[in-house]
């Protein structure tokens, strides 16, 4: 695939009023998400839920792409279409998450580096092969007592661009999810300082690995309070935090940046997208890439049961459509109370 194909790709990843669902959830995460509606994750379940999500009507009209877990990508619809193609079908290009979790840093109590290069090259040719348009890697930054240490940012970042270049050189768009976490009782301005700092070691590993930045996306966490923290950050500041952090460290060149919610509640999360679309225009599409705030109202009316299904759709399709709104920065609290 060319540079222009790439480009083209993460293009239509960010087009407007569209985001990404991420429905990848790890075996150990649909674990812990099922757990909380008191159900078995097994594959019978696994596929159903995802099954819920992605045959939702009209969902292509807010969502462009939908991060899959291994499985899922292997996995087909009880019509016996494979998901890839369910979602082609409705104008929705399938991803994959390709990293293999995070593991602790010998010698840096409470850091973890993501793992999952060794045989990466193959495994993207066969997810490539399976109609995967782009792959996701996540890593995780934690802001605690002394850190983050450098050796855990450099670390990290070294990892998303190897695998950055690893997906280009394929013809897949990586999204270069570096994520700080929300958990801890940090303020505001200390979650601005590591993002910052995050996003520009990150960005000096991409240009050494020579990425190809107008075919990537980037997925970052906002800055936002300690969710622990006695005081918590508006919505304005959070917006005018998160654009001051990304506008510091991120080339204009990159086409998009499509937002994690972390933890936040759904609504949140909406509201943090919208205020800063609103501050726009951007040098970036400024969009979503959400699990949970997308996803945990539908789980929990969807409760694992058939006669669930369009009641928990509905509302699914309502969140889809409050982002949708939210990237244009015309998101209404009053959307909510429609509904
Ligand atoms: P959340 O939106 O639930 O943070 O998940 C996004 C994601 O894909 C994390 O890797």
């Amino acid at each position: 695939m060319s540079k222009q194909e790439l480009e083209s790709v993460a293009q239509t990843m960010v087009a407007k009023g569209k985001g990404i669902l991420a429905a990848d959830e790890s075996m150990g995460t649909i674990k812990r998400r099922f757990d909380s509606i008191k159900i078995d994750s097994n594959e019978n379940n696994r596929r159903a839920y995802r099954e819920m999500l992605f045959t939702t009507k009209g969902i292509e009209e807010a969502i462009s792409g939908v991060i899959l877990f291994d499985e899922t990508l292997r996995t087909a619809a009880g019509d016996g279409t494979p998901f890839a193609q369910v979602l082609s079908k409705k104008g929705i290009m399938p991803g994959i998450k390709v990293d293999k979790g995070p593991i602790d840093i010998p010698f840096f109590p409470g850091e973890v580096v993501t793992e999952g290069l060794d045989g990466l090259r193959g495994r993207i040719k066969e997810y490539k092969e399976l109609g995967a348009k782009f792959a996701k890697w996540r890593a995780v930054i934690t802001i605690g007592d002394g850190i983050p240490t450098y050796t855990c940012m450099e670390a990290n970042a070294q990892a998303l661009a190897r695998y950055a270049a690893l997906c280009q050189e394929a013809g897949i768009v990586p999204i270069v999810e570096p994520e700080v976490l929300l958990d801890g009782s940090h303020t505001i301005e200390r979650s601005q300082e590591v993002t910052e700092h995050t996003l520009k070691v990150t960005f000096t590993q991409l240009f050494l690995h020579r990425v190809y930045l107008e075919g990537m996306i980037l997925k970052p966490s906002m800055v936002v309070s300690g969710k622990d923290c006695p005081t918590q950050a508006g919505i304005k500041d959070v917006a005018e935090r998160t654009i001051r952090a990304l506008k510091r460290t991120v080339p204009a060149a990159v086409p998009g940046i499509a937002f994690l919610s972390g933890g936040q509640s759904a609504e949140k999360a909406t509201e943090h997208l919208n205020a800063m679309n609103a501050m726009g225009p951007h040098p970036w599409e400024v969009s979503f890439s959400y699990a949970r705030a997308l996803q945990d109202p539908a789980l929990k009316a969807w409760k694992g049961e058939a006669g669930n299904v369009a009641a928990a759709q509905k509302i699914f399709y309502h969140r889809a459509k409050c982002n949708s709104a939210a990237r244009t920065g015309k998101y209404d609290k009053q959307m909510e109370a429609a509904a």
